[in-house]
């Protein structure tokens, strides 16, 4: 019996398709090569922008032929698409094929959903948010790289995402659960760094009593002995404080590369996405940056065509671009997600302006690597 994984979004999610394939192996399957040699073949989605979610309904579909021809093959689609109820009813009854359909909250349970299937029921079921599982172990997946998941959640709604409603509120994970997960990788020798994951990574610890803080977590993980690096994404710039920018410059095990989305330069902009930053402030924290850790890497992700976003607007960002000089971006095009505050607004930009604008921004950064010799 063989299982195959096919994962979309973020890193958060390459993660969980790793606890997948914990539970999958527990269950008695092997990995598969192709997924046309899978008798459970699984899919863990995003739901971040359109395009995402058209991927998945397109490969799920494709599936049809595949499960004509081998009637007990099991199809389950997980992830953040199918957290959002009409999303997983849509997929359930647009796919007759399709087996298992849960949310992002669900994981725990998936023994039981197949187990379920095999008995001869379809399984449609979407979990709260509840706590965080620390009952299943991982399969790592990465190389040399181990990902080590230091909250779930996000609370800061920015206007045009859909993360809070399909990962709920942020919970911190214990510290002591997170250090004891570090030294048993570590201990195990073959990885070299450490990525630690949240939706905003920045905001660690709040939530827990008494309270730590993301540095306090970076210090205590530092002192860790043994050979590895750490890294983490992502940061959101209204939470970074200066103790973490401290603890980077100071601790030789973190890695000298910081991800932080400005998602434009433009503050009317950043105040209609609710990011509660201003160009000014963000500038201000790229300097300080600058200042205390030398050579540090900075990449950052973009929107552009957000609702209303004029070409002056625009520009904003383009010379927050061209100030900052990035040693890697991302540049999405505003996509509508249902629920969210920004797809009610008025002045949605046309797709041939957001496509005009998304090519503009790539060239400049093109151009900045070209001239700076960055890669
Ligand atoms: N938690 C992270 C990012 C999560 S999503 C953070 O706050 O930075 C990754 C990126 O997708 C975001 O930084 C944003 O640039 C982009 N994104 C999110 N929602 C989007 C939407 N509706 N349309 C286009 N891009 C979006
Ligand atoms: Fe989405 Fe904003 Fe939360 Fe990031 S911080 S996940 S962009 S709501
Ligand atoms: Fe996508 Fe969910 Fe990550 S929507 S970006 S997979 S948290």
């Amino acid at each position: 019996m063989k299982y195959f994984i096919v994962t979309y979004g973020c890193q958060m999610n390459v993660h969980e398709s790793e606890k997948l394939a914990a539970i999958c192996e527990k269950m008695g399957y092997d990995l598969a090569e192709k997924r046309e040699e899978a008798d459970l073949i699984i899919f863990n989605t995003c739901a971040i922008r359109e395009g995402a979610e058209d991927r998945v309904f397109g490969n799920v579909g494709a599936l049809k032929k595949l499960k004509k021809q081998r009637k007990d093959l099991i199809v389950a689609v997980c992830g953040c698409m199918t957290q959002k109820q009409q999303t997983a009813e849509y997929m359930l009854k647009t796919f007759p094929f399709v087996d298992i359909v849960i949310g992002t909250f669900n994981l725990p349970n998936f023994e039981h959903y197949v187990n379920a299937v095999k008995a001869g029921r379809r399984q449609l079921e979407i979990l709260e948010a509840g706590d965080i599982d620390e009952s299943i172990p991982y399969k790592r997946t990465s190389g040399e790289n181990a990902w080590v998941n230091i909250m779930q959640g996000c609370n800061n709604f920015c206007t045009y995402c859909i993360v809070p409603y399909v990962r709920g509120r942020e919970k911190s994970r214990q510290k002591e659960n997170i250090l004891q997960e570090i030294r048993d990788v570590v201990a195990e020798g073959k990885y070299k760094k450490i990525t630690l994951l949240g939706q905003n990574v920045n905001s660690y610890g709040k939530d827990l009593s008494p309270a730590v803080s993301f540095a306090q977590l970076l210090e205590e993980i530092c002192q860790i002995e043994g050979n590895f690096k750490v890294w983490f994404m992502t940061s959101h710039p209204k939470d970074l404080t200066d103790d973490v920018i401290e603890v980077i410059a100071r601790e030789d095990k973190i890695l000298k590369d910081i991800h932080l989305p400005a998602q434009s330069g433009n503050d009317r902009i950043l105040h209609l996405m609710n990011r509660k930053y201003t160009r000014e402030k963000y500038l201000g924290i790229i300097n300080k940056i600058r200042e205390k850790i030398p050579n540090c890497r900075i990449t950052s992700d973009f929107i552009v065509g957000f609702p209303t976003e004029t070409e002056e607007e625009f520009e904003d960002t383009m010379s927050l671009v061209d100030t900052v000089k990035y040693d890697s971006i991302f540049a999405f095009m505003y996509s509508p997600r249902e629920g969210t505050v920004a797809s009610k607004m008025d002045g949605q930009v046309p797709q041939e302006v957001k496509q005009r604008r998304v090519n503009a921004l790539l060239a400049l950064e093109k151009q900045i690597q070209q001239q700076e010799g960055k890669k």
